[in-house]
């Protein structure tokens, strides 16, 4: 089923984010149009979602395969600022969001691959692409992406032994404009839980769903067996000179 504005407002059940809503058929990059929806005023929470990007961005400046018809390209605009300590935490809130969105469609694992990747039966499923301004020790406004596999059946031959969809976990097809007001409304409730500073209770959600616990991991540079998450967001690593915290870079197994 194609992407419909209504049909997506009618199964919207958030406070803010989704309430003001952008449905475009093909576009370069969802998190281009909402930021220049920024400049034109846009309200916070605004959501531009696509059917095909033309030059979907992902992480580390990376291309996001975005071909039409299968799949969910969204940014949402959040205005809020939040300060440096916390501004790890966004990314990881929203991975927390789409993860209940997607794990409550799915029999099997779905799990979070730290900072931003969304893995189903150990293979990327969703990638997260959160891009802000800031001035001074306050960061914002944001527009977060987030790419989701849903209805795609075949990958690139570069990218199918690492990725999935949820299609191919569940063996059936999605309505995207459903699941799309689920995502969105997940995602609302982790955030505002961020923005109300429930810190706790966030690290631990993500730590039972973190990937690749007790595993022989690399960050960059540090190299070790993953322990889990710092209280500030960072990834624990126990390396030979002891424990260390990575705070980028790409998380790969060894
Ligand atoms: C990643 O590398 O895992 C992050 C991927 C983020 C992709 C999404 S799709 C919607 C939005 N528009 C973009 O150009 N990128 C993000």
């Amino acid at each position: 089923m194609s992407l419909d504005a209504e049909r997506i407002r009618s199964a919207l059940r958030t406070r803010i984010i989704g309430r003001s809503l952008e449905v475009k058929a093909r576009t370069g990059s969802t998190n281009d149009d909402a930021r220049e929806a920024a400049q034109r005023a846009a309200p916070s929470g605004h959501v531009v979602v696509a059917d095909a990007q033309d030059q979907g961005r992902g992480a580390h400046g990376r291309v996001w395969s975005s071909p039409g018809g299968t799949d969910l390209y969204v940014s949402i605009l959040e205005r809020r600022t939040l300060d440096m300590a916390r501004l790890p935490w966004l990314t990881l809130a929203v991975g927390l969001g789409l993860r209940d969105a997607v794990a409550r469609e799915l029999p099997g694992s779905v799990q979070i691959k730290w900072p931003n990747d969304l893995l189903v039966d150990d293979k990327k499923c969703a990638g997260i692409l959160v891009e802000s301004s800031s001035t001074g020790m306050q960061v914002g406004p944001f527009v977060i992406g987030v790419g989701l596999d849903v209805n795609r059946s075949a990958f690139a031959p570069e990218l199918a032994p690492i990725a999935t969809s949820m299609r191919a976990a569940a063996g059936r097809d999605f309505d995207r404009n459903e699941l799309l007001a689920r995502v969105l409304g997940a995602v609302e409730s982790r955030v505002d839980a961020l923005y109300r500073g429930e810190l706790d209770g966030l690290r631990e959600a993500f730590s039972r769903h973190l990937a690749w616990v007790g595993a022989s991991v690399r960050v960059d540079a540090l190299e070790g067996v993953l322990v889990g998450l710092d209280p500030d967001g960072a990834l624990a690593i126990e390396t030979d000179a002891g424990r260390r915290s990575a705070r980028s870079g790409t998380l790969r197994r060894v």
